[in-house]
């Protein structure tokens, strides 16, 4: 990629789009930063710069490195900055029309062969480029927070992306260092809509009142060899931005009974445990301690003997450490209905099983991708936890999804 001069784009100085404008520069790119105003932007370009001292002070980058990166962020005044540019990435406020009108200033200033790329998390990637009236040169490109760490870029194509302008993406993404996953323009893409059963099958786990936070957290980490349990993580997205996330995919998705939202999650955020951020959250935070604040209602676990056999062979095949019943019970549940939702995914032709596997390890950091779980544990034994787990509810969400059963498409 240093073999010519490359220049990006970038609109939206937040969050997300000062984190892209550093992948970009460390890479080599002359990077073109927008925002509201100019103040804005200089303030972003100072939080980048003390993002690269502390990795020169951690000697993972040398001054000049440092220098050189920092010399290649450039402050874009108007939309004329972008006239040399091969590809903008909007990274403003998650509205379609705010995108649009941003993206739609910068169109006419842009080289005609351009790429045109959001960094949407929810909306439709089609729509955009309708909208724009550039459908063959508008993509998403989805990084994940913080983007100068988190490997992931999903890469979507809208019905009208020319395959061109999705190889030139996925190469420029991996140009910068990140690992592609392609998905379709679906809600949540992979990650968003994947994932989310290791929160909610938790929650459930809680309203059922069999465990607590402590022993949920605790089973999926020694057990499963996650890097943080999903609650903690919760605590740590926010309650508030997971539920929204949950509740927008779950109604795009025409409302399946695996991801329907969590009362007792949406009770958390109707009481202000907001997650860290708060104070509290599914814990409490207090100076170096955490306890958990929620309240269950408890319950003991009473498995009939198929559930038991089903749990007991899943979870031996998936994971060679040792836990009681119930961190195993929990750990198998939670895994199987990543599993379900992986197959579903597949089935629908979101993505490949390999880029779901790839999506879910370098975007959740995952330890292993769903489809690589089911190659360990075997197809047989997730079926029958499925339907074990299916007898004890009442809303059929552990139906077995069509590609375990063997009857979807292949899509890779
Ligand atoms: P943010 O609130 O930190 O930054 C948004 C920036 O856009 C602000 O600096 C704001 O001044 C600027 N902006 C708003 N309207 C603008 C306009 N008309 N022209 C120029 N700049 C404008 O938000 P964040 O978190 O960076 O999110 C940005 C996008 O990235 C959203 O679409 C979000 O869904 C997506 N995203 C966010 C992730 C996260 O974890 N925060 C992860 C992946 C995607």
């Amino acid at each position: 990629m240093a073999d010519r001069f490359h220049s990006v784009g970038i609109i939206g100085a937040g969050t997300m789009g000062a984190g892209i404008a550093q992948v970009a520069a460390t890479s080599g790119w002359t990077v073109e930063l927008m925002d509201v105003d100019e103040p804005t932007v200089r303030a972003a370009i100072k939080g980048i710069q003390r993002r690269l001292d502390r990795l020169v002070e951690k000697g993972r980058m040398t001054a000049d490195e440092r220098d050189a990166v920092a010399g290649r962020l450039r402050v874009g005044d108007s939309a004329a900055s972008f006239s040399s540019c091969e590809l903008v990435i909007e990274a403003v406020v998650e509205d379609l029309d705010v995108k649009t009108t941003v993206l739609r200033s910068a169109v006419g200033a842009l080289p005609a062969n351009a790429i045109i790329a959001t960094n949407t998390s929810s909306l439709p990637v089609s729509r955009l480029g309708e909208a724009l009236g550039e459908p063959h040169r508008t993509i998403g490109m989805h990084f994940f927070n913080p983007a100068p760490l988190m490997k992931l870029v999903e890469v979507i194509a809208g019905d009208g992306t020319d395959p061109q302008v999705v190889d030139r993406t996925a190469a420029i993404a991996e140009g910068w260092g990140k690992v592609v996953a392609r998905a379709a323009d679906v809600p949540g893409f992979i990650v968003n809509h994947v994932a989310r059963p290791y929160y909610l099958e938790a929650f459930r786990i809680m309203e059922d009142g069999f465990a607590g936070p402590d022993e949920i957290d605790g089973a999926m980490r020694d057990l499963g060899g996650f890097r943080m349990g999903p609650l903690e993580l919760t605590d740590l997205i926010g309650q508030d931005i997971n539920t929204a996330t949950t509740r927008s995919v779950w109604t795009a998705l025409d409302r399946p009974a695996l991801l329907h939202p969590s009362r007792l999650q949406e009770q958390l955020v109707a009481d202000g445990h907001l997650g860290r951020k708060a104070g509290r959250g599914v814990y409490g935070y207090g100076g170096d301690t955490r306890e958990p604040a929620v309240t269950l209602d408890r319950t003991d676990l009473q498995m009939s003997d198929t559930l038991r056999d089903a749990v007991e062979r899943f979870s031996a095949a998936a994971s060679d450490a040792a836990g009681s019943e119930l961190q195993h019970y929990v750990f198998a549940r939670v895994l199987v209905a990543i599993i379900a939702q992986a197959a579903l995914a597949h089935a629908r032709g979101v993505a490949t099983r390999s880029d779901i596997d790839t999506a879910l390890r370098f975007g959740t950091n995952y330890p292993k991708g769903p489809f690589e779980w089911t190659g360990r544990i075997g197809h047989g034994r997730c079926v029958r936890l499925l339907d074990a787990l299916n007898e004890t509810v009442t809303d059929d969400r552990f139906a077995v999804p069509p590609w375990l059963s063997g009857a979807a498409p292949d899509h890779g």
